[in-house]
């Protein structure tokens, strides 16, 4: 994460709208392509609670899997136009983007290269997760893969990794080298239980951490609720960190959308 680049466009920001936003990085708020929403209703839930709580702006990640019968870029861009046009009929004031979430796989950065996966927001940054009992190494190198083709990978909800609880070293390693990393926003407030929240925790503490999602899948225990997180980090951190996690580093990756 480039901090100067982050100074920049707070100034901007604060210049252009005066307003903090709540920038949720991942979600699956989409209905029918992966196993977060099951249905139009559903996801209008889920955006109702979405606004309640605060959050201004979404990048719909939907899964992708090799293997798996993923959504083609085109039908994630035709569901989150629709949805966008949904939730404007309803006064929900969200701005939606795309984005995937991909499950590493060694072809990954060519089917990103050609289109065939979604970057978030149509540029260079990837959302990337793995298995969570795979090990540092092959986490690090799949990382270094797309990046070397590119690609500004984000480590998604860093908690869920076996070798990153286990040694919080491998997380400290990780933010040496730059990667980008996101923890949930539920696993801040204990949803993964409390030695988990612990070790985020500590994440947050030592600046490891660059971006906070819901990682939403639906209207109950995996809701897209940021505000009980907020109100966490507030009473911890300086102003300046939280609002790098919450919309700085965020508006980053939504600057160039079109
Ligand atoms: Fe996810």
């Amino acid at each position: 994460m480039n901090r100067n680049k982050g100074e920049n466009i707070v100034n901007l920001f604060e210049n252009k709208e005066k307003k903090r936003r709540v920038i949720d990085i991942h979600c699956h708020i989409l209905p029918g392509i992966d196993d977060g929403s099951d249905s139009w209703e559903t996801s209008m839930e889920m955006m109702r609670i979405a606004w309640a709580d605060g959050i201004t702006d979404m990048i719909a990640t939907p899964h992708f899997k090799a293997g798996h019968h993923n959504a083609s870029p085109s039908k994630v861009r035709e569901l989150a136009a629709e949805l966008q046009t949904r939730i404007n009929a309803e006064g929900i004031d969200i701005n939606i983007y795309t984005g995937n979430e991909i499950m590493y796989f060694s072809e990954a950065a060519d089917m990103l290269d050609a289109g065939d996966i979604l970057t978030m927001c149509d540029g260079n940054y990837v959302l990337v997760e793995f298995l969570p009992g795979d090990n540092f190494m092959r986490i690090s190198s799949g990382i270094d893969d797309l990046r070397y083709m590119g690609f500004e990978p984000i480590l998604a909800h860093v908690e869920r990794y076996e070798c990153m609880l286990r040694d919080i070293k491998n997380v400290q390693e990780l933010a040496r080298r730059d990667i980008n990393m996101q923890v949930n926003a539920a696993s801040l407030t204990g949803a993964l239980g409390g030695k988990v929240k612990k070790s985020v925790i500590k994440m947050v503490d030592e600046g490891y951490i660059d971006f906070i999602g819901t990682d939403a899948h639906d209207t109950g225990k995996r809701s897209p609720r940021m505000s009980k997180c907020i109100k966490m980090l507030n009473r911890r951190y300086v102003s300046e960190d939280v609002k790098d996690m919450l919309y700085l580093n965020a508006l980053d990756i939504i600057e160039d959308y079109k």
